[in-house]
This record gives C-alpha cells, sequence and structure tokens, in this order.
C-alpha cells in the first residue's frame, strides 16, 4: 500500500473533521433538525463571502453555479463581457452563447490576468449587461484584480452585472463581495471549503435581483424564485445533498476557527514555497509574480520533458497526483494545487518527488535545490 496524495487545483483533500462530519444519518430535509445546520452553513458561506446578499446553494458542480448565475439575469440577445484568460473563461462563454447571449468573448495570453485598460476600451464601445470573470483561473494559476476591474465597470456602465466565478479563489485569496459591489459570486465545495464536490453557492446582489425579473433565459431547476421561497426557513426547493451540506458546515467551521487572514496567509505562503522551488531549479512558471494565484501554480518542466509525462510518472512513481496543463497548454506545463487542506510540507514531500523525477529522465537541473530553497523558507 502506498499513500495517495492529492496535489491537484479541486477536488481538494478532505480533512478527518470534515469526512467524520459527513458520516449522518439522513434527517428530514423540511424539518427543524436540517433548518438548523443550513442555517449555520449560510451564516459561515456569508462570512466566506463577506456579504449580507443572499446565498443559495445547489447541489452541483461549479459549472452547475455558473449556469445558475447566467440564466438567472440574462435573456437571450443580452450583451455581454467575457473576460477570458484561461479555459474557465471559455466555459463562461460557452454557458452564455448556449442560452443565446450576444458574447464579447475577450482573449487574453495565457498565463496574464486581465487587463483593465482593455475592459476599459471594451465597457467604453456600448451598453452591457454583464460582465463575465473568474477570480482564479484555474487553467494557467492566474489571479485577477477584481477589485479593480469591478471599480471599472462601476464606474463606466454602473448597472452592468458584476459576475464571478470564485469556485477556486473563494477562501484562497480575498473576495469582499460587498465592498467591491460584486453581483453574483458562484463558488464549489471541492476547493478551499475542502470538501467533495458537489455542492455550488452563489450569491445575489439587488441589482441582480431586479435582472431575475426580468430574465427570460429558460430555466426550472435553476429559478431562484423557487429558491427564494424556501431559503428563509432554512430549506432548499429540492432534496439537497445533506452528507454535503453537513461537510460543508464542518469545513466552514474550520476556516472560521483559522480566521479569514491566517487562511489567506497560508495559501500565499505556499504559492511563494512552490514558486522559490520552481525557480531554484531554473523552471519557468507561467503566471508572473503580479497575478501569481494562491491556489495553483503552473509550471513549465525542464528542457525536454513532458508536461504530460510529469504527470504520469508523479501518479505512478510516487502516487502524487498532480494536474495536466489544459487546451493548448496541454504536455507544456503541469499544475500543482496548493488550496484547502494542503500545508508546507505536503508540497515539500511532493516537491522532492518531483526533483527526483527531473533527475530520472535526466533533465539538467540543480537536484535538491528547490528543496533545500523551500526548507530555507521554513
Ligand atoms: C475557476 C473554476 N471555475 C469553474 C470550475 C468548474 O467546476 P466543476 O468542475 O466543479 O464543474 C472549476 C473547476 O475546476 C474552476 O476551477
Amino acid at each position: 500500500m502506498i499513500k495517495y496524495n492529492l496535489m491537484i487545483p479541486g477536488p481538494t483533500p478532505i480533512p478527518t473533521r470534515v469526512l467524520a462530519a459527513m458520516n449522518h444519518e439522513m434527517i428530514g430535509h423540511r424539518g427543524p433538525l436540517f433548518s438548523a445546520v443550513m442555517k449555520e452553513v449560510m451564516t459561515d458561506l456569508k462570512w466566506a463571502y463577506e456579504t449580507d446578499n443572499d446565498i443559495f446553494i445547489y447541489p452541483s458542480s461549479g459549472t452547475g453555479g455558473m449556469e445558475v448565475a447566467a440564466v438567472n439575469v440574462l435573456s437571450p440577445g443580452d450583451k455581454v463581457i467575457v473576460l477570458n484568460i484561461g479555459n474557465f473563461g471559455g466555459r463562461w462563454a460557452k454557458i452564455c452563447t448556449a442560452y443565446g447571449a450576444d458574447v464579447n468573448n475577450v482573449k487574453f495570453d495565457r498565463g496574464k490576468a486581465a487587463d483593465p485598460k482593455v475592459l476599459e476600451a471594451e465597457l467604453k464601445k456600448g451598453l452591457v449587461k454583464a460582465v463575465f470573470m473568474q477570480q482564479n483561473e484555474t487553467s494557467t494559476g492566474v489571479i485577477n484584480d477584481v477589485e479593480t476591474l469591478a471599480k471599472l465597470v462601476r464606474k463606466i456602465q454602473p448597472d452592468a452585472l458584476i459576475m464571478v466565478d470564485a469556485v477556486s479563489g473563494m477562501m484562497a485569496a480575498p473576495l469582499k463581495t460587498d465592498v467591491w459591489d460584486l453581483d453574483v459570486v458562484v463558488s464549489g465545495s471541492q476547493k478551499a471549503f475542502m470538501v467533495p464536490p458537489g455542492v455550488s453557492a452563489v450569491s445575489i446582489s439587488a441589482r441582480a435581483w431586479k435582472a431575475h425579473e426580468r430574465s427570460k433565459c429558460p430555466k426550472h431547476y435553476w429559478d431562484w424564485s423557487l429558491m427564494k421561497e424556501h431559503a428563509p426557513k432554512g430549506h432548499t426547493y429540492t432534496t439537497p445533498p445533506e452528507s454535503l451540506i453537513f461537510g460543508m458546515r464542518e469545513g466552514l467551521r474550520m476556516l472560521r476557527e483559522e480566521g479569514r487572514e491566517n487562511v489567506f496567509a497560508r495559501h500565499k505562503f505556499n504559492r511563494d514555497l512552490l514558486r522559490t522551488a520552481a525557480r531554484s531549479l531554473g523552471l519557468k512558471l507561467l503566471a508572473d509574480d503580479t497575478c501569481a494565484s494562491p491556489a495553483v501554480t503552473a509550471i513549465f518542466p525542464p528542457e525536454g520533458v513532458d508536461g504530460e509525462e510529469v504527470r504520469k510518472l508523479m501518479r505512478e512513481d510516487f502516487s502524487v497526483e498532480v494536474a495536466p496543463g489544459q487546451s493548448e497548454l496541454k504536455s507544456k506545463i503541469f499544475r500543482i494545487g496548493h488550496l484547502g487542506y494542503v500545508d508546507s510540507l505536503d508540497l515539500i514531500g511532493a516537491w522532492a518527488a518531483v526533483e527526483v523525477l527531473f533527475k530520472r529522465l535526466g533533465a539538467k537541473i540543480n537536484f535538491g535545490a528547490g528543496v533545500k530553497a523551500m526548507m530555507e523558507m521554513l
């Protein structure tokens, strides 16, 4: 038996406390026991989102949450801007297109954050219903400056909706939903909340509720109006994924116990640890320091080494699961997740495996330099 090490940017490792909390008998989902659980989850989600807005949770993966966001505010023909800095930006564009929106899919170079100057120019071209963006783009390991982007939208088009996919960024980096005036923010259970996949959450501003009243996209399961009737009672429209909600309660309790600033500092330190290690071997990173994600790092392997090979051998030789490059970055990079229940020693262990692997593959690296640099940082 060899220990399995999950080092991908979601699903992330699950703490024993969360696993134990999910090991709970089913209870009536329209009764007081379940209401009490849901009310605690809602209070803590609002803490995580830094919001007083409504938050609804859905039994779905993160993509379901993105679809919830789009179908509840859009109508066919609406003009929208998508700030596309990677695969998940592309997903916003696909969802909006599927529901008939007129999508201005603004693509940025992979490894770069959305440029506020480009957004400014696009906003000045004409009124749009909404601007869609990622807080953290998981496919490239880049974090957007959501605060600056949101300020620009408010300055140039005050009524445009600001739609944020925070699936991999929520609780890995600050996101101030109310202070930054974000209209809809989507998160997913399987990232920094440290819970298995299957629950998405969306926050809804007063502006988004107004847009919802006029929205003509077809919907039923995702319809906010149906959830609104049930939410004040601590219920959901459909049967909720109770085990996951018990898990959410525990994961959120753990985050509150650790404290927001400590959680963010831990993610930042682990990001810097990994970036320092990679650079100590002379490796190139996809994102530069100004937009480097605290949740996931995309790394170019040494000359002559294929990113897919790294992923395969890490799994086969060391039982460490790292993530591949996606789309045009396939084989060119590999990604290591450091969000959620991951600590510095997990990363040092994984990096030691990376170095041994590079050596076995005959790459010319300063063997051990990365691990040494990490130890010095500790
Ligand atoms: C930024 C981001 N958005 C959306 C998603 C989609 O989530 P899911 O795969 O749970 O549907 C992911 C998943 O990795 C993500 O990282």
